[in-house]
């Protein structure tokens, strides 16, 4: 299956596509995890695109299409992919058409101001990317990882003006993809505020799995 989770930030894609590529044995690509990788290792790409993640603006389409061609081009994605956060325009949305049609588009609806609640609570493990919430996912121990034990910190792009940034980015941007998929019949409208189980649930049943 070649599948792709549309949706605001902070909507619950990430945290769907953990449960989703154990029930669904797809590999898992996360642009903004592969963007905050190279930031962590300081390479070439981390170190020319740190200020752009952190100020919530998007990454030029050119180096974000040639990163998701490189990694859908692996033996472990021929028979099928979830990609979480590509594409976020049109542009790139076009040339996913010409290298890796997508077969079903998931798009998480959920209102702004939970969006900002889910956002301004998310802590995340800086050793493994584990991802928490203050109050809807906390981990046993307060500044700690369940899985590795390592330290919980904020995003720097979870900062209020990075937040409104990136609300401001998603509407301008990546909005209209849901026209172009509908408009394709590959568009499936999932409601993402409940837990993270009934939404998998309800993910499950609009794919018929
Ligand atoms: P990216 O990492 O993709 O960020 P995003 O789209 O802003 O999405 P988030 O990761 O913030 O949210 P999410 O939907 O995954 O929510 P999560 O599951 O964590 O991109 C980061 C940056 O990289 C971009 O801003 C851009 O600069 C760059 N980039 C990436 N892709 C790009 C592209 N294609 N083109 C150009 N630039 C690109 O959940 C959020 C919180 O809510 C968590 O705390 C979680 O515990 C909680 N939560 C989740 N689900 C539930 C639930 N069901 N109930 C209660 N709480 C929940
Ligand atoms: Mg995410």
């Amino acid at each position: 299956m070649k599948l792709i989770f549309l949706g605001p930030p902070g909507a619950g894609k990430g945290t769907l596509a953990v449960l989703a590529k154990e029930a669904f044995h797809l590999p898992h690509i996360s642009t903004g995890d592969i963007f905050r990788s190279n930031i962590k290792g300081g390479t070439p790409l981390g170190l020319k695109v740190k200020k752009i993640l952190d100020s919530g603006a998007l990454v030029p389409d050119e180096t974000t299409i040639e990163i998701v061609q490189d990694r859908l081009a692996k033996a472990d994605c021929q028979a099928g992919y979830l990609l979480d956060g590509f594409p976020r325009t049109v542009t790139q949305a076009q040339a996913l058409d010409g290298f890796a049609k997508p077969e079903a588009v998931i798009n998480f609806v959920l209102a702004d101001d939970v969006i900002v609640q889910r956002l301004s609570g998310r802590r995340v493990c800086k050793a493994c990317g584990a991802s928490f919430h203050l109050q809807n996912l906390p981990p046993r121990q307060p500044g700690v990882c369940d899985n590795c034990s390592g330290e919980l910190i904020q995003r720097p792009d979870d900062a209020p003006e990075a937040i409104q940034e990136r609300l401001r980015v998603y509407k301008a941007q990546t909005e209209p993809l849901i026209a172009f998929y509908r408009q394709k019949g590959l568009l499936k409208d999932i409601d993402a505020s409940p837990a993270p189980e009934s939404v998998l649930a309800a993910l499950k049943k609009a794919l018929n799995v």
